[in-house]
């Protein structure tokens, strides 16, 4: 493995904010990039979209796995780690948007999202926060875990009460990380995508939010990017 070296972590890739912040992260700092997702034929979308954006000198490796079941995450990141090495930027992207009303959603449908946005990021931080940690040594190193979020975890919408209940589960967790180990020089923190994206919205459309993203994680000192 080479100590130039650097490896980007997606877990939960697909079209929207995924593809965007992929192709400009690689375009701006990794020859290695990881992608997590569950549909085999999106992330070979994925795969294709990223080396169309950035051309084939990069080095993608892709699984498909859901990150709820913990031994698959495992496996597929042993494996990520053995081929381009441990991660310096973890962007932790899954969710799924699911209607969830009053009183017909199922308990296990909570507890499904709740497994996506916060035992799938404690495994993934548990796993990595270490590594990062120790990357901070090096000045030239960014160590990072960044993690999609939205305005749901402080104005829930009770149609959506499942999915805001974990992004605000989800929030709290990264706080404390970023408490934690935000002041050993890791960039630990959530970009706060404030309303629905879409390519027609001047400002929440994934190329502009790669692009705010971008900017922020440069700057490298905040916890919260509002878009
Ligand atoms: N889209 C919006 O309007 C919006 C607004 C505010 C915040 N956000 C947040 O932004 C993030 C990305 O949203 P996006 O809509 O733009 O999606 P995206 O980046 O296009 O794709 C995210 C991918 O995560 C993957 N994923 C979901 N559950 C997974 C699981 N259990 N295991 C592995 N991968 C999983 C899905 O792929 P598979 O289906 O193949 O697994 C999905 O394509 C999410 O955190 C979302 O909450 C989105």
């Amino acid at each position: 493995m080479s100590s130039t070296h650097k490896t980007l972590l997606v877990v939960g890739s697909g079209p929207g904010i995924g593809r965007a912040v992929t192709a400009l992260f690689v375009a701006k700092r990794y020859n290695n990039v990881v992608l997590l997702a569950r549909r085999p034929d999106s992330l070979v979308s994925e795969k294709a979209a990223i080396e169309q954006a950035i051309g084939t000198q990069v080095n993608i490796k892709s699984y498909a796995v859901d990150i709820t079941d913990l031994a698959a995450l495992e496996g597929a990141l042993d494996d990520a780690d053995a081929a381009l090495g441990k991660p310096e930027c973890i962007f932790f992207n899954a969710a799924r948007v699911l209607p969830s009303a009053f009183f017909e959603h199922p308990i296990m449908e909570i507890e499904y999202d709740l497994r996506i946005t916060v035992s799938a990021l404690y495994a993934v931080a548990q796993r990595y926060v270490p590594h990062l940690v120790s990357l901070a040594a090096n000045p030239a190193a960014k160590p990072a875990l960044l993690v999609t979020s939205s305005a749901l975890p402080l104005q829930p919408i009770p149609q959506l009460f499942a999915l805001s209940l974990a992004k605000a589960a989800q929030r709290n967790l990264v706080q404390s990380l970023n408490m934690t180990y935000g002041p050993e020089g890791v960039h630990i923190g959530v970009i706060n995508v404030a309303g629905i994206v879409s390519p027609d919205d001047s400002e929440r459309n994934p190329a502009n939010i790669a692009a705010k993203t971008w900017e922020w994680f440069e700057e490298g000192k905040e916890f919260e990017l509002v878009i």
